[in-house]
């Protein structure tokens, strides 16, 4: 199967899935849903749950066990864009192509729903722990790393160290150090968590915590040259955001055609940390090569 294909299909695969989760029931709190609904269901490239159902395929054929806790992933993911957007930290108006949770619904609405997709995440994995004839000691463990990556060991603490930037962050060691937790830490859980509930060992996981590490890096490095070069029509985001913010990022230590190598470079070394999976890690390779060349 085409690269291509097999992405489409698995992206289908978790919109089908997602828009079952949060059912707009007809209560008082309705608007909470539709809010949560409102940027749960409107796109984007679900690059997290795609990392872990394609991990999970490393290690095993039917991946329809673990699409709730794909889900989750996506869940959390959402929420973290729907408070970065908010007055309070980049106060950015557009995502994914349309008005941000916020400018939709209002602030405390947003922050709701933010909250309200967290807590969806966890419920959806746990239940999936409980129903599923999976090993109930791995999707414990799963989720248990899922928890760890969003919090303030991982994307969180992330979040803290870029909103206090000009304090926290004087090399590019320290910048590496803040994207491996706000943008790795749950893009790493995306593998780590496929590999353990495919049954993984420990070199392997070793080794596709190394991709992530990298593909992470690599990936918050794009998403900041993008800034400068895309177009909002493109991005489905203001571009400029960065240093309306007057963010440190990347772009502070290096320039563009800099940047760019260091990404090549990245995702380079992503991709030859996969060899010991052969052929089986073909689709990981290839989604390496389309996160490094992507447009949006
Ligand atoms: C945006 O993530 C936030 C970053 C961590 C850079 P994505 O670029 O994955 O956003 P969507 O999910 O495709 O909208
Ligand atoms: C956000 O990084 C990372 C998150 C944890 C949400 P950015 O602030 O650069 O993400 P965008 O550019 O708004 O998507
Ligand atoms: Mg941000
Ligand atoms: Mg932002
Ligand atoms: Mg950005």
């Amino acid at each position: 199967m085409e690269f291509k294909n097999w992405m489409d299909e698995k992206v289908s695969k978790i919109d089908e899935n997602l828009s079952t989760i949060i059912s707009e029931e007809e209560n008082p709190q309705k608007v909470i849903y539709e809010s949560m609904n409102y940027s749960l269901l409107s796109g984007g490239k679900r690059l997290r749950p795609v990392l872990l159902l394609g991990t999970y395929e490393i290690f095993q054929e039917n991946i329809e066990d673990v699409i709730p806790f794909a889900c989750s992933m996506e869940m959390i993911h959402t929420y973290s864009l729907i408070h970065d957007d908010l007055p309070a930290m980049d106060n950015d108006d557009y995502r994914r192509g349309r008005l941000s949770n916020h400018k939709k619904f209002g602030e405390a609405t947003g922050i709701l729903a933010g909250d309200g997709l967290l807590n969806k995440a966890f419920e959806t994995g746990l239940e999936a722990a409980l129903e599923s004839k999976l090993d109930i000691n791995k999707s414990v463990k799963a989720l248990c790393a899922i928890a760890k990556s969003s919090g303030a060991d991982g994307m969180i603490g992330g979040q803290i160290v870029d909103m206090y930037g000009h304090e926290k962050i004087s090399s590019i060691d320290d910048l590496k150090y803040m994207y491996s937790l706000k943008t790795g830490a749950i893009i790493k859980s995306s593998v780590v968590a496929g590999a353990i509930l495919g049954g993984a060992n420990d070199a392997e996981i070793a080794a596709l915590e190394l991709y992530a590490e990298k593909l992470g890096i690599g990936f918050q490095i794009e998403d900041d040259i993008l800034d400068v070069t895309s177009t909002q029509e493109v991005l489905g985001k203001a571009i400029g955001s960065d240093a309306a913010n007057d963010k440190i990022t990347y772009l502070s230590f290096v320039n563009i055609d800099e940047a760019k190598e260091h990404v090549e470079k990245f995702t380079q070394e992503a991709i030859e940390s996969l060899s010991i999976f052969g052929d089986k890690a073909k689709y990981m390779i290839e989604l390496a090569r389309y996160l490094t060349n992507r447009d949006h």
